[in-house]
């Protein structure tokens, strides 16, 4: 399986904070946001990753990230010019995807949460149709929204509906058949102008092939769209860490647990950083894993 993480908006909602550098690249705590959809791809089992990009923001991306081998994965990367909407990432990746399936996350969505992983696995071997994730929220008017019948069988989608039909927003990481590409191609840009991830899913719900996979309770889906839910998500994360001594989303550490490189090569990657609490940490990974 492909997989896609978009990250060319204009982060303008962060303007200045993210003025001089992608608002996908700025920290989240101790590690840049990129690192978390990174992170969501590598527990799908995901090793062959397509970045889409603006034309200001790709050398940065190159140089945090570079082809992805450290890690024994391969990051490539590709532009969208203007951000004509989530569901033109199929369009542009369209080569990238060969005859795979594919798995596209927003680049500002952080998961995490108890047996996400094991849902992952699961959900990436999926021959065919769609899936999705629904999360509780208490303003579903900003996002998706998923309503359900008494069955918990999905019956309708909305893009940001004015009165939604149900609490649940749909969440920005989405899995695919191959069929993907061909149905992005039938897509009419919506009123705001975009190709809209929504109106690809309902092709899905219409033909009777799409999954939503409801996130509970306890389980965390960040927001990092604003000052205030940046700053709340990297205390969350910081808190977490705290808490368990383990870190959220270390790349290096998911990808040596995942089996894309060992132990001895993340000791080495350690090293790197070794004047700070995330080199120290990559080190006891390392050595007890
Ligand atoms: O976060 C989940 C929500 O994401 C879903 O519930 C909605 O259905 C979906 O439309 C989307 O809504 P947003 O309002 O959050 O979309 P936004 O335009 O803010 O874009 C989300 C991220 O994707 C953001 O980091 C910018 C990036 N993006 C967006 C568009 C439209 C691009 O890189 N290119 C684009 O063309």
């Amino acid at each position: 399986m492909k997989g896609i993480i978009l990250a060319a908006g204009a982060g303008s909602r962060l303007y200045p904070a993210s003025l001089p550098i992608s608002k996908i690249l700025l920290p989240v705590y101790d590690k840049p946001m990129i690192y978390y959809p990174i992170t969501t791809l590598l527990l799908a089992g995901i090793k062959d990753i397509l970045i889409i990009t603006s034309p200001r923001d790709i050398e940065n991306f190159k140089n945090v990230l570079g082809d992805g081998s450290e890690i024994g994965v391969k990051f490539s990367y590709a532009l969208q010019k203007v951000p004509k909407g989530i569901a033109e990432s199929f369009l542009i990746a369209e080569d990238f995807i060969e005859d795979k399936p594919v798995a596209l996350i927003l680049g500002d969505n952080i998961f995490h949460g108890f047996g996400f992983s094991s849902m992952l696995k699961e959900v990436s071997t999926r021959k065919q149709g769609a899936t999705i994730f629904g999360y509780q929220v208490q303003d579903p008017e900003r996002f998706g929204v998923v309503e359900f019948d008494k069955n918990n069988k999905a019956v309708s989608l909305e893009e940001k509906p004015l009165n939604p039909k149900s609490n649940y927003a749909v969440t920005g990481l989405y899995f695919y058949d191959n069929n993907v590409v061909e149905y992005a191609k039938t897509l009419k840009p919506s009123a705001r102008g975009e190709l809209e991830i929504t109106d690809l899913n309902k092709i899905y719900l219409e033909k009777n092939n799409l999954k939503v996979e409801i996130l509970g309770r306890g389980f965390a889906w960040l927001d990092t769209g604003t000052f205030e839910s940046l700053l709340q998500a990297a205390n969350f994360v910081q808190s977490m860490e705290i808490n368990t001594g383990m870190k959220i989303a270390a790349i290096e550490e998911v990808s040596c647990r995942m089996g894309n490189i060992s132990p001895d090569k993340l000791l080495e990657i350690s090293k790197k950083y070794k004047q700070n609490g995330y080199g120290t940490y990559l080190e006891k990974v390392a050595k007890t894993i």
